[in-house]
């Protein structure tokens, strides 16, 4: 039986683009699905296909169960959204965004009200209750807009890079109201740039690229799949990161990525800690002092890069600009 969030060979083009080339998927019910991929990849076309809001080309999808072509009216009804860029009436206040969505869902008005109260707090929105939105932070507003998908406790939830422009304390709080709700037994899509999160919330994580799925397992799953083990090193001196580069790459069995304003390079290896002691010992010899070495297991984030070939990149969440930012892309490597 497909699970609460089925999509099957979704193919959506834009002009010349093929923002999905094909896309399957399938979230079992009460389970948390990560959707993952650089900037571009097709995440946001495809939350926009399955909550609706776009007609794919071709392919099909159930979402709650329902035909999401067939029968897009009882499928809104089933779902709640926070899209990528917030959507909150700037003219009104926050308490009254929020009674809005519960009067569209037909809550009584006495009950929305409550539920808005209640939301408010849990969002740390209280003090700015009665304030137009048009004067809030940008955290504020996607606080809202958070919010505002919450209204009514929908079976499934989508969520497009909910957490892009939160601060580190707000970020805490949203994962503390996803687990809660999980544990209700929401089903939950989200899309994010911040492979922590995903790594901490998702059950399940589904890497896109090009349009197309081309990894899927749990964290655990994908990170054996990256192998081996990484020796990451910070150097000193910002001048000794080329030699050492030159040092890593005569050990490596990838490529050696270099995060230039932490003085930090990684490179892939086996051999551990016999292996370790040898690069050490090398870069002794050039004369390279070192702040830290040392051994560890492939994150979240080297699996993205080494199935990508970017680095994942946090960005203000505005715009699918692809390239030309100044930000610095890794090179691929090989899995
Ligand atoms: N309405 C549209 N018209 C034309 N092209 C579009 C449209 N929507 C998306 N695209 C293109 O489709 C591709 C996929 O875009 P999408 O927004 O799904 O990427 P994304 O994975 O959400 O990226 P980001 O991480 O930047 O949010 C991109 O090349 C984008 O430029
Ligand atoms: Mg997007």
């Amino acid at each position: 039986m497909p699970g609460a969030i089925y999509a099957e060979g979704l193919v959506k083009t834009f002009g010349d683009v093929k923002a999905l080339d094909g896309v399957d998927l399938d979230v079992p019910e009460g389970t948390v699905l990560g959707l993952l991929g650089p900037n571009g990849a097709g995440k946001t076309t495809t939350v926009r296909c399955l909550t609706t809001l776009l007609r794919p080309d071709r392919g099909r999808a159930q979402v709650a169960g329902l035909d999401v072509l067939k029968h897009p009216n009882e499928v809104r009804r089933s779902i709640g959204l926070s899209g990528q860029f917030a959507a909150v009436d700037e003219y009104l206040t926050g308490r009254e965004n929020l009674q809005m969505v519960g009067q569209l869902y037909q809550m009584k008005s006495k009950a929305a009200k409550a539920r808005a109260a209640e939301l408010l707090e849990q969002f740390d929105l209280t003090d700015a209750a009665d304030r137009t939105t048009k004067t809030y932070s940008g955290g504020m507003r996607r606080r809202l807009d958070l919010a505002a998908a919450l209204v009514v406790s929908p079976p499934v939830m989508f969520m497009d890079e909910p957490t892009t422009g939160l601060d580190p304390r707000n970020r805490q709080l949203l994962w503390d109201v996803v687990k809660d709700l999980v544990s209700g037994g929401t089903t939950l899509l989200l899309t994010t740039q911040y492979l922590e999160e995903a790594d901490h919330l998702a059950h399940d994580i589904a890497v896109v690229d090009h349009g197309k799925v081309i990894a899927r397992g749990t964290s655990d799953q994908l990170k054996a799949r990256t192998g081996g083990e990484r020796v990451e090193v910070v150097v000193r001196e910002r001048e000794d990161i080329a030699t050492a580069r030159e040092v890593l790459a005569g050990f490596g069995k990838g490529e050696t990525t270099v995060e230039e304003h932490t003085r930090k390079l990684t490179v892939p290896v086996t051999g551990g800690a016999k292996l370790l002691a040898e690069v050490i010992r090398e870069l002794d010899v050039r004369g390279i002092e070192m702040d830290d070495i040392g051994l560890r297991r492939p994150t979240l984030d080297d699996v993205f890069l080494s199935l990508t070939g970017h680095a994942a990149e946090p960005g203000d969440g505005r715009g699918d600009d692809e390239d030309g930012t100044g930000k610095a892309k890794a090179k691929e490597t090989a899995v």
